[in-house]
């Protein structure tokens, strides 16, 4: 039955439903996360389960996730909870579908963080603020930056005003509907493609021009190697695997809820298949190509491989690049700073406003809102989750959020529609979904896959962060346990990271008072945080409670 409230909202074309999705995938994971993982998983080791998790996992999900929307948007449903309804008879996959709302509003907390960050940072390039600094001056710059009550960059709060700043300027999009991100999807896309290959080229170029007396082994081509020399041997270690895994789900937003509400806006005998297949290659184009060819190659050109295997890290963008930039003159280094933070807060945005979709569309299908309440709503939330991630940053806040909302929800959501897909709602029905309009064929071998290898897959990244053992001995503890020994779980599994476990040790042998009552309030707000969490999610739930109960009332039928 068609609800009268709803304005019928629809890509305008599509090159704008591509980059709009392209934009949606492209986000900072390109280029913070990506070679952050490639360095920390042995570089030419981590290429070879990332390509595999991407066939296998990636393109499969992507399938999914952009027939299941459309398939929804066909019965007016533009957020997971009731798309998934409509493909599961059981009143439980409403409930499923509320993580496809709650992860975005946690993520888009701290995202929009990183954002404004990167905002910041173009300006500080363009002021010149980095000029005639030292390398550890301008990562002191960072440190004090973040650390908010004791910023000693010259503006109080300067944190906090530009987080609000970059959330409204979010708001402000997203209540331009979809024309809105359509609009900034086709300026910032090719704005950043184009910054990223100016960087690219660059760090390609660089070679050993950049060594100097105290790091005479400077060279980025060993960067570059490092990254791109296939290795085989750590093809058996599960902890690259999910790594691999994990990146892929982050970087092509699979398992968030944001693929299918774009795609419920698809009319219903338009091609999916093409779309969704590039858009997922423009990701991998922009991460595999650009994201590897910045950030790396630059800083091993200047400070030498050693030392960008010691110092992976979030850091290394903000804090490094910042000082590599100096090196290359006044002009040069603003330049390069508006060109590299500029691609940074472009990527996010097209990701975060993707973020605010699935709230305003459920908001906007349940109770007929309009777009400027869904849009300020959306706000409101992602400030008062994001606000303890501003202020008690240096207590884990940020941490937290990211590995519950960013990192689990992410693989437990994938892991369910997977199912839902292939095995309740029917992989024939599901297959004929994926093909109906397409404009290429899909190999028939993604049936099969789609229908047992990719939720195995999942089933398995699932279980192997539930139980990681310790120090990531997978062999030792396999074959312990098959000598009667025990399996000894690390500190970073899932289980023992529910009880707070490495924490507790951390506090059991802290040495003096200080660092005990730094310890106790860690774990305080690390507790705050996922009260927090699961308020959200509890709220999202008994909205979708609500919204049953509504469509009761009205007799309005879920699907057929
Ligand atoms: N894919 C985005 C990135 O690489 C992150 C994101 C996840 C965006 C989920 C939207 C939804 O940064």
């Amino acid at each position: 039955m068609e609800n009268k409230l709803i304005p019928k909202e629809a890509w305008g074309t599509r090159l704008g439903l591509i980059l709009a999705m392209a934009g949606n995938a492209v986000g900072l994971g390109n280029f913070l996360r990506f070679p952050v993982q490639a360095v920390q998983n042995g570089g030419g080791s981590f290429m070879i389960p990332y390509l595999v998790c991407f066939l296998l996992m990636g393109i499969p999900l992507l399938l999914i996730e952009w027939s299941s929307g459309r398939f929804g948007g066909k019965f007016n449903n533009h957020s997971t909870p009731y798309i998934m309804d409509g493909m599961g008879k059981a009143r439980i996959w409403k409930y499923v579908g509320v993580f496809g709302i709650f992860t975005n509003i946690a993520v888009a907390a701290y995202y929009t963080y990183i954002e404004s960050w990167s905002l910041v940072y173009v300006l500080h390039s363009v002021w010149g603020t980095f000029e005639g600094m030292t390398q550890s001056e301008i990562a002191n710059f960072f440190t004090s930056y973040v650390d908010v009550f004791t910023t000693s960059t010259g503006i109080p709060f300067e944190a906090v005003f530009f987080y609000v700043l970059v959330l409204v300027l979010n708001i402000f999009i997203l209540s331009k509907g979809l024309g809105g991100i359509e609009k900034v999807a086709k300026i910032g896309m090719p704005l950043l493609i184009l910054f990223g290959m100016i960087l690219a080229i660059r760090g390609l170029t660089l070679g050993e021009s950049g060594k100097s007396e105290l790091f005479p082994e400077a060279n980025a081509w060993d960067g570059l190697n490092f990254l791109w020399t296939p290795q085989f041997d750590s093809l058996t270690n599960p902890k690259v695997w999910l790594a691999a895994a994990g990146q892929i789900f982050f970087t092509l937003s699979v398992g968030m809820g944001t693929i299918q509400c774009y795609a419920a806006y698809i009319k219903a005998n338009e091609d999916i298949a093409l779309n969704a297949v590039s858009a997922g290659f423009m990701n991998e184009f922009v991460e595999v190509v650009l994201g590897s060819s910045i950030v790396i190659p630059i800083a091993a050109g200047y400070l030498g491989l050693d030392w960008v295997l010691e110092n992976a890290g979030f850091g290394m963008a903000f804090q490094t690049m910042p000082f590599l930039f100096q090196q290359w003159g006044e002009i040069a280094a603003a330049f390069s700073g508006v060109l590299w933070f500029g691609l940074l807060f472009f990527a996010g945005i097209t990701s975060s406003l993707a973020m605010g979709t699935p709230w305003m569309g459920f908001m906007i299908d349940e109770f007929g809102w309009g777009n400027t309440k869904g849009a300020w709503s959306f706000g409101a939330m992602a400030l008062i989750m994001g606000l303890p991630t501003v202020l008690l940053y240096q207590y884990g806040v940020f941490d937290e959020y990211d590995y519950w909302a960013g990192t689990v929800s992410l693989v437990v959501f994938a892991l369910l529609e997977a199912v839902l897909f292939s095995w309740v709602f029917g992989i024939n029905k599901g297959w004929n979904e994926i093909n109906e309009g397409s404009d290429i064929k899909i190999p028939q071998v993604y049936k099969f896959i789609i229908k047992y290898i990719t939720p195995l897959l999942l089933l398995m990244v699932f279980l192997s962060a539930l139980i990681t053992p310790f120090q990531n001995e997978w062999a030792e503890n396999i074959s312990s346990v098959m000598n009667g020994g025990n399996w000894v779980l690390d500190n970073s599994s899932l289980i023992k990271n529910i009880s707070n476990y490495g924490l507790n040790e951390e506090l059991n042998t802290a040495v003096n008072e200080t660092e005990k009552d730094f310890l106790e309030r860690k774990k305080f707000y690390i507790n705050l945080a996922r009260i927090l969490l699961i308020s959200l999610f509890g709220f999202i739930c008994f909205l979708v409670y609500l919204s049953n109960q509504k469509r009761i009332k009205e007799g309005r039928k879920n699907y057929e």
